[in-house]
């Protein structure tokens, strides 16, 4: 999960990462109130998980609160690469004599964590890393140690930052480092990082990322999802335990096991191209397909007006067919009025004998079943096209 600026902003002081007074506003008015309360000069700054936010004029100085309400009218509302500004931030402006570059990142490719440091930081941050690489540091993090006050001053070192603030981005990058731990993220990244006019080191704007596999571990991390940003079929299947992505299709998929979903999305994009269709969503309700969760993934993609037919398609492995067919049965009197679009199941493997003569034998109206997954996918993609 990607947190908003502000959001970066308040994890960052919680782990005591200097940053400057910031407040969120939705509207002019608040900006303006904001801008008041802090006094001086401020900065308005566009809230948007996208990057280049300054570049588009979503980072912009205002002298006074008057100034800031007119900034946040300007900003409100703006379209930066596709997303639409809801909120801004309101922060205190700092004197900045220099800007910096630091993040702690997971390394993937090196199934390690890496810290990349430069003094060259800012705006043009993407442009040093591919034109001038060596003013960029990388330096992989043990994670058995972390980073220590040596590692720190290391690092400090391979960025070239200058002596007389060693220690300060020394200390920052150790509390980014407990933060990068504790909230279980994936990257935690400041940019700039400035040296202001008097020679303070402060974090100007942050970005994070939170391992959403680590949630459980932070109830706290709740209140941080942007729920006006999440589809509500989304937020629905979450609740229930699915595993549900939506797509923009027709074809409505139910499978399980994630491997056999996604390659039910490739045969239905395939066969769909025919009728101009496509799979309407992602979703994996597993190995134990019982009849609770055969009806909550039936009545979500039901729910979902852009379907018009349904593939599920199921291999039966430890959960056997007969199973599954006796869930389908059960998930469609469950729903009984709600169920109100075709369905196409393919059941093979484990008792597929059993299973498909359960199917037969309920005849219910909207069933149809399919012996492949290339005959069922056309027939669900042609049920939609109509
Ligand atoms: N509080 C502040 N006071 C003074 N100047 C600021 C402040 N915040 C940002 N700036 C200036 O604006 C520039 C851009 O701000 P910021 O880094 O927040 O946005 P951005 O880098 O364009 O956005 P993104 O990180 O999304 O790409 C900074 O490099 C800095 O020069
Ligand atoms: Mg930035």
């Amino acid at each position: 999960m990607d947190l908003f600026e502000y959001q970066a902003r308040d994890l960052f002081e919680s782990h005591q990462i200097p940053v400057l007074a910031g407040a969120v506003a939705t509207t002019p008015e608040q900006a303006y109130e904001a801008a008041t309360k802090m006094g001086g000069k401020v900065v308005v700054k566009a809230q948007v998980k996208v990057g280049g936010r300054g570049k588009a004029g979503g980072v912009k100085l205002a002298e006074n609160a008057n100034d800031a309400k007119e900034k946040a009218k300007a900003i409100l509302g703006m379209d930066i690469k596709g997303h639409t500004v809801n909120k801004v931030m309101i922060a205190q402006a700092a004197p900045i004599a220099s800007e910096y570059y630091l993040a702690i990142l997971l390394d993937r490719a090196n199934r390690n964590f890496l810290v990349m440091a430069s003094v060259a930081g800012g705006m043009e941050i993407e442009e040093v890393a591919h034109k001038t690489p060596e003013k960029l540091a990388k330096v992989g993090i043990n994670p058995n140690i972390g980073i220590d006050k040596v590692k720190a001053l290391e690092i400090v070192k391979s960025g070239q930052f200058p002596s007389d603030i060693a220690d300060q981005v020394a200390d920052v990058l150790i509390k980014l480092w407990q933060a990068f731990v504790k909230e279980d993220a994936t990257l935690m990244e400041i940019n700039p990082l400035v040296k202001t006019a008097d020679g303070k080191i402060i974090a100007l704007d942050g970005k994070v990322t939170l391992d959403e596999n680590a949630g459980f571990r932070h109830p706290n991390h709740e209140e941080l999802v942007d729920h006006a940003a999440t589809n509500p079929l989304e937020k629905l299947a979450k609740e229930k335990d699915l595993n549900y992505v939506k797509l923009e299709g027709q074809v409505g998929i139910i499978g399980n096991g994630a491997g056999l979903v996604m390659s039910t999305l490739d045969v239905v994009a395939y066969a769909g191209e025919k009728y101009g269709v496509k799979p309407a969503n992602f979703l994996d309700i597993g190995g134990g397909a019982s009849a609770e969760v055969m009806a909550n993934g039936l009545s979500i993609i039901l729910g979902d007006s852009d379907v018009k037919s349904v593939f599920v398609n199921v291999f039966g492995g430890i959960t056997s067919c007969d199973a599954v067919a006796t869930g389908i049965v059960q998930a469609l009197e469950m729903l009984g009025s709600k169920a109100t679009k075709p369905i196409v199941v393919r059941l093979d493997g484990n008792n597929v004998e059993a299973g498909r003569k359960i199917l037969n034998d309920a005849n219910h109206p909207l069933i149809q079943q399919l012996e492949t997954m290339d005959g069922a996918a056309a027939n669900a993609a042609e049920l939609a096209g109509k």
